[in-house]
Parts: C-alpha cells; sequence; structure tokens
C-alpha cells in the first residue's frame, strides 16, 4: 500500500506573537518546518505536500533548498486543520496514495522510527484512521483529548470545546494521524464550523469515521517526542527537550562533557572522537569538530571547522566560514572571522583575526590585530608559515607577511614583509631623572 505525507504548515501563529510564520521558528537553530520535513524524507513516501499560506508563498524556494521534490498546497484563508486538509486535497498529488499521513509543521521533534511503527501497524490491521497520542505529565495544557472505548477511538474533544466539569482523561491528540486517502476525500465535506473558534477541525473526522463503524484508534508514544509549539513557551520548552536528546547522542558516541546541561549544540553540529567539552559552550550552525579536540569553557563557535588535536578556548568566539587546522591553538578572548588558521598555529591570547590566512607553525602574540575593515570594505591579510608576529601588533590590511618573517611587538605594519623578514618601528625609550 502506497503512502504520501501532508504536512500542514499554514496556520497563523498567532499565538508565537511574531512577524515570522510559525513553522520558521528554529529548535537547534533549524527552522521547525525542516525538522518535520526531514523526518518525512527518511519515511520514503511517494509524495510530501506542505500547506502553506499566502504569507508562506516567498519561503517557498528556502523549502525547496531543504527538500527538492515537495509539493505545495495553498490554503489562503486560515479555517482550520480540516480545511487546510482539504486544500492539499485539491492538488491531485495529495490522493496519489491509498494512506495519508498528516503532519503539523508545528510539532517538530517527530522520530521517523516512531513514525514507521505506527505505519507498519496500521498497514498490518488494514485500520481506517489511527491517531499518534500521548500523555502530557500536567493537564495544563491546549492539546485535545482522547475519548476511547477499549482500543476503539471514538472522538476527540478540543480544549476549546470542553467544558470545565468535563471530566476526561488526559490521554491527548498528538496532531498526527494516519487515514486512508478516500476517507478524506469522502469524509472532509462532513465536518462543518459549528464549534467555539469557528474552525474546520481534521479532529472532527475521528467522530465521523468511528460512528460509521470504520476502524479508528490510536498508538501511544512519548510525550515529549511530539511536544507541539504554540507559543514562545512551548518553543522554549521543546528547545530544552531538543538540547537534551543531542547530549545524550553526543554522550553515546564518546564525547566528553564535563556539564552537559551547559552545552548548547545545533541541529547539524558534527563532533568527532575523543572530543572534551568544557562548561558553557554554545555551538550555533554548521560547526564540524574533528578527533581529540578540547573546546575549553565560555566559548562561542558557529559556521567553523575545528580538525583534530586543535585546542580551543576559554573564551573564544569564531564564526563566518572559519577553518582551524590540525593542533592548532586557539587560546582566551580570541575571536576569528572568516579566517583559515593552519596546522599548528598558535594565537594564544587576546586577538581579532579577520579575512585572514595564517600559515602552519606561526605564532600570533597577544593582541595581534587585522585591521580589516577601512571603513568600507573587508580587506585580506596574509600570514606566510612560520612567522612570529609580536605582541600587540596592528596589521593593517590588504597585507601580505610571507613565510619565516619576524615583526617586533607594538608594531603596525601597513607595507608587505618579504620572506625572512624582521620588521620593527624604533622608537625611543626617553629616560629623565625625576624632579625633586
Ligand atoms: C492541534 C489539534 C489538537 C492537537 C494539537 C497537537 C486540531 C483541531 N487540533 O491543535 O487536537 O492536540 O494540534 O499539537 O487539529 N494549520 C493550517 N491551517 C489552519 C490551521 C492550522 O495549516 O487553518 C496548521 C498549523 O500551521 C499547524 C497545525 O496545522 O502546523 C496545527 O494547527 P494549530 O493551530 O497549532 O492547532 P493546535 O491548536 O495546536
Ligand atoms: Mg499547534
Amino acid at each position: 500500500m502506497s503512502f504520501s505525507i501532508i504536512i500542514l504548515a499554514a496556520g497563523k501563529g498567532t499565538r508565537m506573537n511574531s512577524k515570522i510564520p510559525k513553522v520558521f521558528h528554529k529548535v537547534g537553530n533549524l527552522p521547525m518546518i525542516f525538522h518535520v520535513l526531514n523526518a518525512s524524507k527518511l519515511l520514503k513516501p511517494k509524495t510530501i505536500s506542505v500547506v502553506i499560506s499566502n504569507e508562506l508563498i516567498k519561503y517557498k524556494n528556502v523549502i525547496k533548498k531543504n527538500s527538492k521534490n515537495i509539493k505545495f498546497a495553498i490554503q489562503s484563508k486560515q479555517l482550520g486543520t480540516a480545511d487546510a486538509v482539504r486544500c492539499a486535497l485539491n492538488e491531485k498529488h495529495s490522493t496519489n496514495s491509498n494512506i495519508s499521513l498528516i503532519l503539523y509543521g508545528d510539532t517538530p521533534l517527530i522520530s521517523h522510527i516512531s513514525l514507521k511503527k505506527c505505519l507498519e501497524r496500521f498497514k498490518k490491521r488494514n485500520s481506517d484512521l489511527c491517531v499518534l497520542s500521548m500523555t502530557p505529565p500536567n493537564t495544563n495544557h491546549s492539546y485535545g483529548r482522547l475519548i476511547t472505548k477499549k482500543d476503539r477511538l471514538e472522538k476527540i474533544i478540543e480544549k476549546s470545546e470542553s467544558k470545565n466539569n468535563q471530566n476526561l482523561e488526559n490521554l491527548c491528540n498528538t496532531g498526527i494521524m494516519l487515514v486512508k486517502t478516500k476517507h478524506l476525500i469522502e469524509k472532509l465535506r462532513k465536518i462543518n464550523d459549528r464549534n467555539n473558534k469557528k474552525e474546520f477541525f481534521l479532529t472532527d473526522l475521528i467522530e465521523i469515521l468511528s460512528t460509521e463503524g470504520y476502524k479508528v484508534s490510536h498508538m501511544e508514544f512519548p510525550y515529549h517526542e511530539f511536544l507541539g509549539v504554540n507559543d514562545k513557551s512551548d518553543q522554549a520548552l521543546v528547545e530544552y527537550q531538543f538540547q537534551k536528546m543531542l547530549r545524550k547522542k553526543f554522550l553515546k558516541k564518546g564525547v566528553t562533557m564535563i556539564d552537559p546541561s551547559s552545552i548548547f549544540f545545533s541541529s547539524d553540529t558534527e563532533i568527532g572522537k575523543d572530543v572534551v567539552i568544557h562548561p558553557n559552550v554554545y555551538f550555533g550552525p554548521n560547526v564540524k569538530i574533528g578527533n581529540e579536540v578540547e573546546i575549553k569553557g565560555f566559548c562561542h563557535i558557529e559556521n567553523t571547522v575545528i580538525k583534530d588535536r586543535a585546542a580551543v578556548g576559554p573564551f573564544a568566539r569564531l564564526r563566518d566560514e572559519t577553518n582551524i587546522d590540525k593542533d592548532a591553538k586557539i587560546g582566551n578572548f580570541v575571536e576569528i572571522k572568516k579566517s583559515n588558521i593552519k596546522n599548528n598555529v598558535k594565537i594564544s591570547h587576546l586577538s581579532y583575526i579577520g579575512d585572514a590566512y595564517i600559515g602552519e607553525n606561526s605564532n600570533i602574540g597577544a593582541g595581534m590585530i587585522t585591521c580589516n575593515y577601512d571603513g568600507i570594505k573587508k580587506n585580506q591579510t596574509f600570514i606566510g608559515k612560520n612567522c612570529f608576529i609580536g605582541s600587540n601588533t596592528s596589521l593593517i590590511a590588504p597585507i601580505k607577511i610571507s613565510n619565516n618573517s619576524i615583526i617586533g611587538a607594538s608594531t603596525v605594519v601597513d607595507k608587505n614583509i618579504p620572506q625572512g623578514t624582521t620588521v620593527y618601528r624604533k622608537s625611543e625609550l626617553v629616560k629623565k631623572n625625576n624632579k625633586k
């Protein structure tokens, strides 16, 4: 039996209180919709259709960059989740499989393993509709509640429709369901918007199919995998959960973390073998760490590659396509931007290195600065191999310091330095006796 995926992403996201569309808010530095798309792709469905609003049309190419073969459906008015599915079904590509898996773009932690388990059971039992359910640890939430009779699911009551005196079980709707596509095509039109929110609720499909005698069931999964994001506190909770998952993954891979709870990763962080990470380190997007690297405390690293046996920090900031090669040492209070630092280079204290290349075995003294910005544009600094740059020097870019050169302490260098040259500025030390 073939299956396709429909992802609902057109909601207004009013509760996020933001100009950014809800599904583009990030978890682990990746928009929520991409988390859902990544899990979807691993299931290898026949088609993935994403239902988007008019506001999201301008994000189409960004979505396509992540997932090439994606199809879109437009929901111009946000009339509810059932209406969003109806919009998807208006496009032929959403009706070409026997089974539809409906995912919500605001539920980013879903694992393809759980979805696969449910899909297999759905096929085996020849089910008509199966809702993925969960039991939150408390009742202070806005999820829809499941009404069951033995293993039969009878209906879902939305929070907005439940009366205070209703004593409902805390078994909740994750928002994800598997349903035979023919039921969507035939029964969705039976859903109306006669409810407190005046919306077409997809969850009403459960009662419709159940009363008509179809096989409607639910399958329970761990709550933390299916947290939904409707507001900023939900997003913070999902981020917290996601960080816990990443820390667990890296600890399992053999990464040493002295205080895991103080280390933040991005969804694409890559870390090699025998890496040690000290407390309070932040990994932004696009960071790759090799083997036997040591990252000391309070470093902020993004868009950077750090190769084997390099040591970084404490208090280092690395960013914007920086490459730190093998055995290099980047010490405290060093900022490096868009630079290529070759093997065994030492930049041990208090430096700003921007738009630079530093050749192997060079030593950069404390307080060396690349003056890369002339007020209009950024300029390049080249330092060759085996150079020794004294403390507190300023290199006025564009500039080239060739191999085996020495720059004396406190020198402002504004001319290219040929290979094997020593330069320093001569300024006399004036010495006077103090008059009594
Ligand atoms: C929904 C479920 C609720 C479930 C919860 C799980 C319904 C009626 N309720 O509630 O039972 O417990 O998710 O997180 O389905 N969307 C559209 N177009 C619309 C409205 C929504 O595409 O017109 C999309 C949103 O972008 C979002 C998803 O559908 O990705 C869910 O919508 P949302 O408004 O967040 O529903 P919840 O109130 O969370
Ligand atoms: Mg939601």
